[in-house]
């Protein structure tokens, strides 16, 4: 057994398994990464960590000092990982939350200690965002990380995931992962192009006006600015998108290799294995997917006990990530 001084030392560091069972082309190996296993559960903890460590490196925050607040939008993983390193290192964390978020996402923040901040629920995250932006303005002396443009996002990508990846994977060919803040893709994306520049890259995405749980569609008017910062456009190889039906169906699919996981992962599945058929069947390919958290998260969501056109309704109404 290993001993750990902190729990924060438990981030990184995250198993791949072989999850070929599913490919649809016996030449084509997928592999999933599993950041559910990080302790707040999400890949998110990497990005959290990353953010407060290098406000602290910037004396932007102050280790011990009491009476820190820190504010940042989030429905989902990196309000509960940031909650988590908030309550290790004594800052206190409001989350600005859409106000139709599923039950789970509001305990979890709480658990952790955070406060939440309702924005408008027929605004959705970039809801969120705006109010964020105003309330950080208004109060300068908060400390507001803001993942969607801050370099710390991808740059733990680009220092721990890539790295781990490339390790772990050196025949790797095609990386696969959703697109939120786009860091994973732009940290990841980076650190593989620079060592293997014939790695694909692809980027998974909802059709623009849908919802699968955590990504994002770059049509639906908002451009992350470490996407624009990295060169997002030029870095990616393909977008494709996935339907929030398609990734309840993958996300049911991925139990018959062992894997209870969040509905992105479902998507991002769905996502490799469109990408598997479109490899020749005389070429060998081996695909890397992101699995960004578990199931347990999503349970009120139904995925994996009710029909699905009940899940998508419900997802209309509630945000499940
Ligand atoms: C469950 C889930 N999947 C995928 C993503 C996308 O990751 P990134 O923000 O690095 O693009 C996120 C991040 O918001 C997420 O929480």
């Amino acid at each position: 057994m290993t001993r750990y001084a902190s729990v924060l030392d438990l981030i990184g560091t995250t198993p791949i398994v072989d999850v070929s069972a599913l490919s649809p082309k016996p030449n084509v190996t997928i592999l999933a990464k599993l950041e559910g296993r990080n302790p707040a559960g999400s890949v998110k903890d990497r990005v959290a960590l990353s953010l407060v460590e290098a406000a602290e490196r910037d004396g932007v925050l102050i280790v011990g000092k009491p009476d820190q607040v820190l504010i940042e939008p989030s429905s989902g993983n990196t309000g509960i990982a940031l909650a988590m390193v908030c309550r290790l290192r004594g800052y206190h964390l409001k989350v600005v939350l859409p106000s139709n978020v599923s039950p789970e996402r509001r305990q979890l923040l709480l658990a952790w200690g955070a406060e939440i901040i309702d924005s408008p629920g027929t605004q959705g995250s970039n809801g969120a965002v705006r109010l964020a932006q105003r309330l950080s303005a208004e109060h300068p002396e908060w400390v507001f990380l803001y993942q969607y443009a801050n370099p710390a996002n991808p740059m733990v990508h680009y220092t721990t995931t890539g790295p781990e990846i490339l390790a772990d994977v050196p025949e790797i060919t095609h990386f696969v992962a959703g697109l939120g803040t786009s860091g994973t893709l732009m940290g990841v994306g980076r650190y593989l192009k620079e060592r293997r520049p014939d790695v694909q890259l692809w980027a998974i995405e909802p059709p623009s006006g849908e919802m699968v749980d955590g990504l994002r569609s770059l049509d639906d008017g908002f451009i992350p600015p470490i996407f624009t910062d990295n060169h997002g456009a030029q870095l990616l190889d393909r977008k494709v998108v996935v339907r929030p039906r398609e990734s309840i169906e993958w996300t049911r699919r991925l139990t018959e290799v062992g894997l209870f996981v969040g509905l992105s992962s479902g998507a991002i599945m769905s996502g490799a294995v469109k990408c598997a058929n479109t490899i020749g069947d005389d070429d060998e390919a081996t695909i890397v997917t992101i699995v960004c958290d578990d199931g347990w998260k999503y349970l009120s969501t139904g995925a994996w006990s009710d029909d699905i056109d009940d899940v998508i309704e419900r997802s209309k109404k509630i945000i499940y990530f």
